[in-house]
């Protein structure tokens, strides 16, 4: 992004609350970039940070091969606040002393303050903290004040005159209770931050960008009726209008009259030029047959890319395609993340932009989807766009177990269509992250009235998480669960069981495939 924000800058040394870090100074109204800890100093300095983190890790300073980032991004004149590991590295650059802690500190701990400091201002003098550290700062580095101690070790220490400040907690996580209001302090207290980062500030921003990057240019977007690219699209749609032509594909793997609803809704909507492509009896021939996960979505995506092709050559000359991509899936981090999501969710359209010689505008490659929903609002979408659950791009293929066929898709569009008007009836869909319908390749024996049965199974996924890395089973009622129960085994013919589904993520995933 070019650097019309106020920016922090976060050093990423691998701690898995990295991204943590961002939103909540996001959450500020700030603007925040993470980058890998080997960023040059001259790098960082190209973009006028007013403030720089370093972020917390699982290494040791002393180890060899312990992540260093480059001691001139200390002398950037930006002031540094480094949490944790973070903490330790300053400490080790300025000449302090970083020992292994006697007893590791996993978890709650209470943090006591030690007299004036900037970033504790505020906060009570005794306070409860997050703590996930192995090693500790014993000795602060000459010039520094200690501001806070747990009962095990140096909690907070910083140094007014060079404004480099540290906190052995972790103030991202919603454990620490005043977290925030230390971030706010150095985000605001100590780099002067405004908090120029709104929607509103960020679409202006952005229909400049797109105007500048697509000029006179035709631009193709393929919808997909979830929230990221509906609202790459309306974002684009605002900076070159008609230019914008959108593609909504039926691959026949999407749920019941779906097709119909998006087409609908979009038009609804006025603002974007959405042609519908029926091309479901497509996809299921060249999926005859197939049980292998990876080779479904294999398949779905290259015939989704034959289809786009083809129908995106009838628009004439285009030049740039729309992605919905985030920020999530653009940061070069040293994190340790969960794999599965980031390994399955790349095949869907990947090689698109190659075949067709086209550029991409990716107007959401900043925002974490939270903001992309907060823009979508801003936008003026509707809350049936911008609230939806993630679908996945091979869509119920992936909810199929075994073959995909015309049967087998039927079966899991009408289950499913009554696991979502019941969770909408009953008012939980906002409370989950995702909820639906997965169609297993058992059968198992059934009575019903006087004959036996010899049906499929279903099995009802349900899910809460933040961001799709991690997530637990909803504690659906039991009363809303024998409500979909009973209407699958009664209304659709060929199921005869229902099951629900008690893993969390790790060690499940949410999709079954
Ligand atoms: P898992 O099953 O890995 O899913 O726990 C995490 C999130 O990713 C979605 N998902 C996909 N999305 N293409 C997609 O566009 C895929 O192949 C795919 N597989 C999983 C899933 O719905 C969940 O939100």
């Amino acid at each position: 992004m070019s650097n019309q924000f106020e920016t922090i800058v976060i050093l990423d040394f691998g701690s898995q609350y990295t991204q943590l870090i961002a939103r909540r100074i996001r959450e500020l109204g700030v603007y925040c970039e993470i980058h890998p800890f080997t960023i040059s100093a001259e790098w960082v300095k190209s973009i006028s940070p007013r403030g720089i983190i370093l972020s917390g890790g699982p290494s040791s300073v002393y180890e060899s091969g312990a992540p260093h980032c480059s001691p001139e991004v200390l002398d950037l004149g930006a002031p540094v606040l480094g949490i944790c590991y973070g903490m330790q590295l300053l400490s080790y650059f300025e000449g302090g002393q970083v020992e292994a802690s006697a007893r590791r500190e996993y978890g709650l701990a209470e943090v006591i303050r030690q007299g004036r400091s900037r970033i504790l201002d505020g906060l009570p003098e005794e306070f409860p903290v997050w703590m996930s550290h192995g090693d500790q700062v014993v000795g602060a580095p000459p010039g520094f004040n200690v501001t806070a101690i747990t009962d095990n070790a140096l909690g907070a220490m910083e140094n007014e005159a060079k404004q480099q400040y540290a906190i052995q907690f972790h103030p991202e996580v919603a454990h620490t209770r005043d977290g925030r209001r230390v971030l706010e302090n150095f985000v605001k207290g100590v780099c002067r931050c405004r908090g120029d980062w709104t929607p509103a500030s960020f679409i202006e921003s952005a229909v400049n960008r797109i105007r500048e990057q697509v000029g006179d240019s035709a631009v193709v977007c393929g919808l997909s009726g979830g929230v990221d690219s509906t609202v790459a699209a309306a974002l684009v749609a605002r900076a070159v209008g008609e230019r914008l032509t959108c593609l909504f594909i039926d691959n026949g793997l999407l749920r019941l009259r779906e097709y119909e609803q998006v087409l609908e809704g979009f038009a609804g909507l006025g603002v974007l030029r959405v042609r519908g492509v029926a091309a479901g009896e497509r996809f299921l021939e060249a999926l005859q047959g197939v049980e292998d996960p990876e080779r479904k979505r294999k398949i779905i995506g290259h015939t989704f890319i034959d289809v786009f092709e083809e129908e995106a050559h009838r628009l004439g000359e285009v030049q740039f395609l729309v992605q919905g991509t985030l920020y999530p899936d653009v940061i070069e981090s040293v994190s340790v993340r969960g794999p599965s999501a980031v390994i399955k969710s790349h095949h869907n359209v990947g090689g698109l932009p190659e075949r067709m010689h086209l550029k991409l505008v990716e107007p959401l490659r900043d925002l974490f989807k939270d903001e992309v929903r907060a823009v979508g609002r801003q936008l003026g979408l509707p809350p049936s766009f911008i609230d939806r659950h993630p679908f996945p791009g091979p869509g119920l293929a992936v909810r199929i177990i075994g073959p995909v066929d015309a049967d087998s898709v039927r079966l899991l569009q009408a289950s499913d269509n009554i696991v979502q008007e019941e969770i909408q009836r009953a008012g939980q869909y906002d409370r989950l992250w995702q909820v639906f319908a997965v169609l297993l390749p058992v059968r198992s024996v059934g009575v019903m009235g006087d004959q036996r049965t010899y049906d499929q199974v279903v099995a009802i996924r349900a899910v809460e998480s933040s961001d799709g890395m991690t997530a637990d089973w909803a504690r659906l009622p039991w009363d809303v669960l024998d409500r979909i129960a009973r209407r699958i085994v009664g209304e659709v013919r060929g199921i005869n069981r229902v099951v629900y589904d008690l893993t969390s993520k790790p060690p499940g995933t949410i999709e079954w495939e």
